[in-house]
């Protein structure tokens, strides 16, 4: 009978020490993804540090000081930098800037986070970035807030007349990662970014995902991710549509892995664009099992006439396509403004690019068209099972090459133009 009781004590006793820990750690628990051991977390919640969270009070300071705060915390603890629930923070251009004492710290967004309404807010200001986070190691941001970057301030007219002083005319990033390792991102919704939404810079083992980054179509620039100068990165089960690239893999990154990616609308999935001036390489990218709805490239590498380095160890597998422009496209000859657009004999080299196991329907009759730079040819292309029919029934598609070595099988519409 005692021993009954003291066991249902013991029981009770848990059960509130569970919920003890799942408040504290504003983690849900339900899903039982994160354990957090409170002898070795310290808090900081920004609430603590002064923000409102109004929508209306800048929260910038708050949010500074409790970065500040987290970040030269304990080195044996790990730092929870709390943005709670129910509340909608507005904060002007900022930096989080590392390296922090503790070797991981975790951003909880539960709350939604604003940007700025007026150009004017961004006076006094670096106006490339909005939330800049650098050097920063052990990151990881996650939560179910909503990150909204008041773009279309920058969208319309954004170099006309004379800017207001301290702005410039080019439209600033959302968030960037720069010199993170180890870096998590997880869950957020990000939405109408002025120009790109995410973007890494020179990052070493990076996973994002489940994420969701809205822009209307019509939005100039609004890149959902870039990923640059960066390795060892995942990103995956993520619904991207924007106005331009849903991802865009630039210069020095290498092993890149894309996976479980809804695309649409926007410019699709792309590396480069390359050979901009100088010397790039990208190695090691898998993208597989992506959706492309609408879009108007679907998997693409761009390079610039001139230029040197390399692209190689490319493959794109199990992708599926709806009405997209452009479904498969190599383009040594990007040239976006259209206008003095040089040819050149030097160009980037692409080899060992692989289009595997795609499928789906386009809106352009030239469904596959790989144009190699006529002096760099490109080697070891190779496409298999790839089946792509017009969006209107009954309509033939083709496909194309210039300069591209490689083998194609079982592929509709048949391309006989890569040379052995
Ligand atoms: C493919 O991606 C979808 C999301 O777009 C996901 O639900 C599914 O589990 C993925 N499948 C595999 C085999 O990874
Ligand atoms: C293929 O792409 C090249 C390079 O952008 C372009 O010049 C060409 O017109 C395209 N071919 C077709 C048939 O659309």
């Amino acid at each position: 009978m005692i021993s009954c009781q003291i066991t249902r004590m013991v029981h009770l006793v848990t059960l509130v020490l569970v919920l003890l820990t799942c408040m504290l750690s504003f983690i849900s628990c339900a899903t039982g993804v994160t354990k957090v051991n409170l002898a070795s977390t310290t808090i900081f919640n920004v609430m603590a540090y002064g923000a409102k969270g109004n929508g209306k009070t800048d929260d910038s300071p708050a949010f500074t000081n409790a970065w500040k705060a987290a970040c030269q915390s304990k080195p044996n603890k790990k730092s929870i930098l709390v943005i709670p629930a129910g509340r909608t923070f507005f904060l002007k251009p900022m930096d989080f800037n590392g390296p922090c004492k503790p070797s991981s710290i975790f951003i909880q967004v539960s709350g939604n986070i604003v940007a700025p309404t007026k150009k004017t807010d961004w006076f006094g200001h670096h106006v490339d970035t909005w939330l800049s986070f650098n050097t920063v190691n052990g990151l990881t941001v996650s939560g179910s807030g909503k990150i909204d970057g008041n773009g279309p301030i920058w969208w319309k007219d954004a170099c006309i007349g004379s800017p207001i002083p301290g702005t410039t005319c080019r439209a600033p990033v959302a968030i960037q990662f720069k010199k993170c390792n180890s870096l998590r991102l997880n869950g957020l919704t990000h939405v109408n970014s002025p120009r790109v939404h995410l973007l890494m810079t020179k990052c070493n083992g990076v996973i994002f995902s489940n994420l969701k980054i809205i822009a209307p179509e019509t939005s100039p620039n609004t890149d959902g991710i870039n990923i640059a100068s960066s390795t060892n990165v995942n990103i995956r089960d993520s619904v991207i549509g924007t106005g331009d690239d849903c991802i865009a893999i630039s210069g020095g990154s290498s092993n890149i892995k894309i996976s479980g990616i809804m695309c649409g609308p926007g410019h699709g999935i792309s590396i480069g664009s390359l050979g901009h001036g100088g010397f790039d390489v990208v190695e090691n990218v898998d993208v597989r099992n992506c959706t492309m709805k609408k879009t108007l490239a679907g998997v693409r590498i761009k390079s610039y006439q001139g230029g040197t380095g390399y692209a190689k160890k490319i493959s794109f597998s199990g992708i599926k396509f709806d009405a997209v422009w452009n479904p498969i496209m190599i383009d040594q000859y990007y040239c976006p403004t259209q206008k003095d657009c040089v040819t050149s004999t030097t160009a980037v080299k692409l080899s060992d690019i692989t289009f595997r196991g795609i499928a789906g329907t386009s809106n352009m009759d030239n469904v596959i068209n790989i144009s190699c730079s006529k002096s760099v040819a490109c080697t070891n292309i190779v496409v298999d099972s790839v089946y792509i029919k017009s969006a209107i029934p009954g309509r033939k598609v083709y496909g194309t090459c210039i300069n591209a070595h490689g083998r194609a099988s079982h592929v509709k519409p048949s391309l006989k133009c890569l040379i052995p």
